[in-house]
C-alpha cells in the first residue's frame, strides 16, 4: 500500500448515513462549502467521501466507470476540483464485488481500470465495499485493489468496508489504512436492530463487540467504527460522548450528519479543538476501558508526552455524582508500555468540553455527569 497517508486517524464526511443514494452535485457542493463556512474544515475534517450512488448504472463502451450524468452533470473531475479549490480532499466508493451494495456496477474484474479513473478524477481516498462477492477471497480482494491504487502512483487512503466476518484488523495492515469492524451502526445508544442475516448497531454494541481489537491500530491503519451517527438525533449529551468515544477509540471521524443544517450545538461538539486532538494525538494508540463504576464507563488513552486522556461517561438514566479518588487507581497499558502512577504521581487535569482547568489528582474529582454525558480530561504532568 501506499505508506506515510492517514498518521493519525482520518477525518471527513461521508454522503451515506444521511443521503443513501440521493447524492448530486448541488448536494456536495453545498456540503463542501459548509464544511469550510462551519469550521469544520479547519478543525481537521477534510475529505469528502461519495458514498454510494455516485456512478451511471452502467459502465461506458470502453468499460470505465463515469458519474451518473443527471447526478452529476459536470463529470467526476470537475467535482474533484471544486472539492480541491476549497482545501478539502476527494473520497468515493465502489465495492469489491460484481456489484456495490446499491446494485451499481462494482470493481470486481476491472479494479486496475476503475483505480485509474479515480486517479484521473483527483481521487484522495476510496471506500471500498463487500457485497456481492460470491466466491471472493477477501484479503485477495482487498489485496487487488491494493495493488491496483499503488499502480497508480496516486497518494490514495484505502478505506477496507468489510463487516468482521474475515477478520479484517488481522490483514488491514498490509492492504489499506484502516478497516470496518462491524456492520452499519445506526443513531441509537444501544440497540440491535435485526435485518435477518445482519443487524445494525447502537454505538455501545458496536464499541463493546470489538473490545479486543485494539493492538491493530497504530498510524497508517485503524479501526474503523464506522461514520458517525452524531447529529442524527441524539441528544447533545450523546453527541458529546460519540466524539469523545470515537476519539477514545482512535477510530476515523467521519461525520454522517447533514452538516448544512445541524444546531449550533453539534457544530461546537464537531469542531471542538480539544477532544479532536485526543483523536489526532501523534502515538496512534488505541483507547480501551479502564473501569466501569456504578454504571460509569471510564476510558482511557495514553498520548505523547506522557499525557492521558480520561473519559467518564454515564450510562445510567439519570445524572450521577462522580466522586473519583485518582490516587486509588494506578493507570496502565500493559501492551504499550505507558504508565501514569497516579498514587505518586500528581497530574494537572483539563476539561476538554468545558475548555477549563479542574485542578489536580491529588484530590478526588467530584463532578456532575449529566444522562448519557461525559467528563474528557486530559492529564498533564
Ligand atoms: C454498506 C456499507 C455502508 C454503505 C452502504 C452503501 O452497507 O457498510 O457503509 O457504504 O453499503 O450501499
Amino acid at each position: 500500500k501506499i505508506e506515510g497517508l492517514a498518521l493519525t486517524p482520518p477525518m471527513g464526511w461521508n454522503s451515506w448515513n444521511t443521503f443513501a443514494t440521493n447524492i448530486d452535485e448541488d448536494l456536495i457542493k453545498g456540503i463542501a462549502d459548509a464544511m469550510v463556512e462551519s469550521g469544520l474544515r479547519d478543525a481537521g475534517y477534510v475529505y469528502l467521501v461519495l458514498d454510494d450512488g455516485w456512478m451511471a448504472m452502467e459502465r461506458d463502451a470502453q468499460g470505465r466507470l463515469y458519474g451518473d450524468p443527471k447526478k452529476f452533470p459536470s463529470g467526476m473531475e470537475a467535482l474533484g476540483e471544486y472539492i480541491h479549490s476549497k482545501g478539502l480532499k476527494f473520497g468515493i466508493y465502489n465495492c469489491a464485488g460484481s456489484k456495490t451494495c446499491g446494485g451499481y456496477p462494482g470493481s470486481r474484474g476491472h479494479e486496475y481500470m476503475d483505480a485509474q479513473s479515480y486517479a484521473d478524477w483527483g481521487v484522495d481516498f476510496l471506500k471500498y465495499d463487500w457485497c456481492n462477492t460470491e466466491n471472493l477471497n477477501a484479503k485477495g480482494a482487498y489485496q487487488t485493489m491494493r495493488d491496483a491504487l499503488y499502480a497508480t502512483g496516486r497518494p490514495i487512503v484505502f478505506s477496507i468496508c468489510e463487516w468482521g466476518d474475515n477478520k479484517p484488523w488481522e490483514w488491514g495492515t498490509e492492504m489499506g489504512h484502516l478497516w470496518r469492524v462491524s456492520g452499519d451502526i445506526v443513531n441509537c445508544w444501544d440497540c440491535e436492530y435485526g435485518h435477518g442475516s445482519w443487524s445494525s448497531w447502537g454505538l455501545w454494541k458496536v464499541i463493546n463487540m470489538r473490545k479486543d481489537i485494539r493492538k491493530y491500530a497504530g498510524p497508517g491503519h485503524w479501526n474503523d467504527l464506522d461514520m458517525m451517527e452524531l447529529g442524527n438525533e441524539f441528544t447533545d449529551a450523546e453527541n458529546r460522548s460519540h466524539l469523545a468515544m470515537w476519539s477514545m477509540l482512535a477510530s476515523p471521524l467521519i461525520m454522517g450528519n447533514d452538516i448544512r443544517t445541524m444546531s449550533e450545538e453539534t457544530r461546537i461538539t464537531l469542531t471542538n479543538k480539544e477532544v479532536v486532538a485526543v483523536s489526532q494525538d501523534a502515538l496512534g494508540i488505541q483507547g480501551f476501558r479502564f473501569l466501569n463504576e456504578n454504571n460509569i464507563e471510564i476510558w482511557i488513552k495514553p498520548l505523547a508526552n506522557d499525557e492521558w486522556a480520561i473519559v467518564f461517561v454515564n450510562m445510567n438514566d439519570e445524572p450521577v455524582e462522580l466522586n473519583f479518588n485518582w490516587q486509588k487507581h494506578d493507570m496502565g497499558d500493559d501492551l504499550n508500555q505507558k504508565f501514569a502512577h497516579l498514587d505518586r504521581t500528581t497530574y494537572q487535569l483539563r476539561d476538554l468540553y468545558n475548555h477549563k482547568d479542574l485542578g489536580n489528582t491529588s484530590v478526588p474529582l467530584r463532578a456532575k455527569i449529566d444522562v448519557h454525558d461525559v467528563l474528557m480530561l486530559r492529564l498533564k504532568k
